[in-house]
């Protein structure tokens, strides 16, 4: 069976303090998620030990927004899987469009940070999705095919296992643009088949699909009611413990 997901992306947003106080706002509120919703925070690395502590006891899971494509060393600046996985993250979102864009990230990056972060036992949110123009030139399902393909299609069925996909088209992120239920719908089941094809109909059924881009309290419950929509990934919507726990009752 696979999993209900609705993760925060806090990005480069709040405090320390201020993150805590929404960590907190989101453990003393957690009764009103249904029981079958895994909610995950993803705050900035210097939160992640304070947010860690203020979710303690609850059932929300922690999540980094990134790690090095490296385990360890020289590399000033970077945070290894293994450092994140020694403070109680479960999660890691890989591959954002925002660090594709705007740091560089490519495919033979994230072959490496996905396979570190297996290796630390940190589950991958993997994410895909198609630029503004790639959707007007119709070239979606080619863009999210070869980010799928060149990225996890060297993993085994096993490892499979353990990634979450977020396909959060670009167009839609931070611009309160949001993809159609069909629209969404129709790329989910793409990389279900997709999946399927490489790894085998139980790894494609058990795979946790989320939808990132503009999804708020209001447009949340539709999206989630396609059948190949397991959730979401939500950037602005989850700065507010209010509209994040909206969302995640949104099943
Ligand atoms: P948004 O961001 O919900 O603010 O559009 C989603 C994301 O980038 O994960």
């Amino acid at each position: 069976m696979r999993r209900k997901i609705v993760a925060g992306n806090w990005k480069m947003n709040t405090t320390v303090a201020e993150g805590v106080a929404l960590a907190s706002e989101l453990a003393a509120n957690f009764n009103q998620v249904p029981a079958d919703v895994n909610l995950v925070v993803a705050p900035p690395f210097v939160h992640l030990t304070s947010v860690a502590e203020a979710i303690k006891g609850t059932k929300i899971a922690l999540s980094a927004q990134n790690c090095a494509d490296k385990a360890k060393g020289a590399y000033t600046g970077e945070v290894a899987a293994g450092m994140l996985a020694g403070i109680g993250c479960q999660f890691v979102i890989l591959g954002h469009s925002e660090r594709r864009q705007y740091y560089g990230e490519t495919s033979a990056t994230l072959v490496e940070k996905i396979a570190l972060a297996l290796e630390n036992g940190l589950q991958p949110i993997y994410c895909v999705g198609e630029m503004k123009d790639e959707r007007l030139a119709g070239k979606h399902f080619d863009v999210v095919k070869a980010q799928i393909e060149e990225v996890l299609f060297g993993l085994t069925a096993e490892q499979m296992g353990h990634i979450v996909i977020a396909y959060e088209p670009v167009w839609a992120i931070g611009t309160g643009l949001t993809a159609s239920n069909e629209q969404a719908q129709e790329i989910h089941a793409f990389i279900r088949k997709l999946l399927a094809d490489k790894f085998g109909a139980k790894v494609a059924e058990d795979c946790t699909i989320l939808y990132g881009g503009s999804c708020k309290p209001s447009n949340a419950k539709e999206l989630f009611a396609q059948p190949d929509i397991d959730g979401g990934l939500i950037g602005g919507a989850s700065l507010k413990a209010e509209d994040f726990l909206a969302i995640a009752q949104s099943y």
